[in-house]
């Protein structure tokens, strides 16, 4: 299976995020070339993650050109440098197909030049009846002097988070994955920081893994700490829990997630449970018209009501040292892939039937399907609920068992 970089490389330069000049740069650079222009070789450099090698490839595969790299890995010493170079001093190769160069991370490369080495370099970058270009992290390392004045230099930025987690919707929506909360995808994005790469192989790991994996991601900190939180927000029964909240890095949507999932675990009687629950849902009303009236100010409310709010409610709790329930917008992204897949299936034909999304038809309409069929099936016998559910709804029965079997959360 290849890795969501592989698969979601992008094939064109279009396709990259970020770097909107850089990447218009290149295009014109291409156009030129097809012009029959020369242009000198062109160095990406900039932090690492941020699509130079995919730049150069894109690049490639744009312009129809068949690719001759290095990287430091294959780099072995100046003769067997020069032979693969043979085809560009010619700009076709044996078979005619027009070649571009690309020396990959040439400061690791370069570090390993034996004698000679450079040289070649020189004459290529003068000769070359191709285009050639080159990546590295930094332009001002000491070990790329000797290419400086040769190359055209184009800097590669960080994407911004939201360049981020928009690629990110994209993959999840292309691999059929609905019910991701914009929350969980914004807390990854963030944590990469710039590099797309770190983002990708996160969220690969996040859809594929058990829970415990989050303590791979780097979440273990933030667990750490959010489990320090849920803790003075269930024990402390006072206002003053707001502060440990607003205190901590935590995303605060995520937080009032972990909240709600929790309430029940750490709440001695019901009365509490159900006026914590309703201090929680005042809370989420103010943080979806802060939303939508974009007038931040209401975010003070909600944040005090689902912390110190919820604390407030308490009239004994349950002493445990047992970890705090996962919520389930994370447990949804703990499913297996073949799980994934029949609830993609199954939304898909719903969807239609029921006219709505299908998100709403995972998290509204299949526990009530799940409700329908096992009351059913005491009343009318298993097969005439399978008849029905194919009849009616165009399930099958493996589909229609996914759905009794399938744990509600
Ligand atoms: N700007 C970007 N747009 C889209 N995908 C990207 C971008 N940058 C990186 N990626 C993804 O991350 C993978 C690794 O990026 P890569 O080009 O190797 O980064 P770099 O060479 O800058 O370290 C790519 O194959 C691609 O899937
Ligand atoms: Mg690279």
């Amino acid at each position: 299976m290849p890795s969501f970089c592989e698969k979601y490389a992008p094939i064109t330069l279009n396709m990259l995020i970020g770097n909107r000049i850089q990447i218009n740069r290149l295009i014109d650079y291409g156009a030129a070339i097809q012009a029959g222009k020369k242009i000198r070789p062109i160095l990406i450099y900039g932090p690492s993650g941020t699509g130079k090698t995919a730049a150069a490839h894109a690049f490639a595969y744009s312009n129809g050109f068949e690719i001759i790299e290095f990287d430091a890995s294959d780099y072995r010493d100046a003769e067997t440098l020069q032979k693969r170079l043979l085809p560009a001093t010619t700009s076709r190769n044996l078979f005619g197909s027009k070649v571009i160069v690309i020396f990959d991370e040439i400061d690791e490369i370069s570090s390993r030049f034996d004698r000679g080495a450079e040289g070649i370099l020189a004459k290529l970058f003068r000769d070359a009846k191709c285009p050639v270009i080159l990546t590295a992290n930094d332009y001002w390392d000491r070990r790329l002097v000797f290419l400086r004045d040769h190359v055209e230099r184009i800097e590669f930025k960080k994407p911004s988070a939201n360049e981020v987690v928009s690629l990110m919707c994209d993959v999840l929506k292309k691999e059929g994955i609905i019910s991701v909360e914009k929350a969980t995808i914004d807390i990854l994005a963030n944590r990469a920081n710039g590099d797309v790469r770190a983002a990708l192989n996160d969220l690969e790991a996040m859809v594929d893994a058990s829970p415990e994996l989050l303590d791979n991601l780097g979440m273990r900190d933030r667990k750490v700490e959010t489990f320090a939180v849920l803790d003075k927000i269930f024990t402390s029964k006072k206002l003053a829990s707001r502060n440990a909240a607003l205190a901590s890095g935590i995303d605060k949507d995520m937080l009032m997630k972990w909240i709600d999932q929790n309430i029940p675990i750490r709440y001695l009687s019901k009365k509490d449970v159900a006026n914590a629950y309703a201090v929680l849902a005042l809370a989420s009303k103010f943080n979806n018209k802060a939303t939508r009236t974009n007038y931040y100010g209401y975010l003070r409310y909600s944040n005090d009501l689902m912390s110190g709010g919820v604390s407030l409610q308490n009239t004994g709790y349950i002493s445990t040292m047992n970890p705090y329930l996962f919520p389930s917008v994370i447990r949804y992204l703990s499913t297996t892939k073949a799980e994934r897949q029949y609830i993609k299936a199954i939304a898909e034909k719903l969807s239609p039937i029921f006219h709505v999304n299908r998100k709403e038809i995972v998290n509204g309409y299949m526990p009530l399907l799940k409700l329908m069929m096992e009351n059913g099936a005491s009343v009318q016998g298993e097969d005439n609920v399978l008849l029905f559910m194919e009849k009616n709804f165009n399930l099958e029965k493996e589909e229609a068992d996914f759905i009794k079997d399938r744990k509600s959360d």
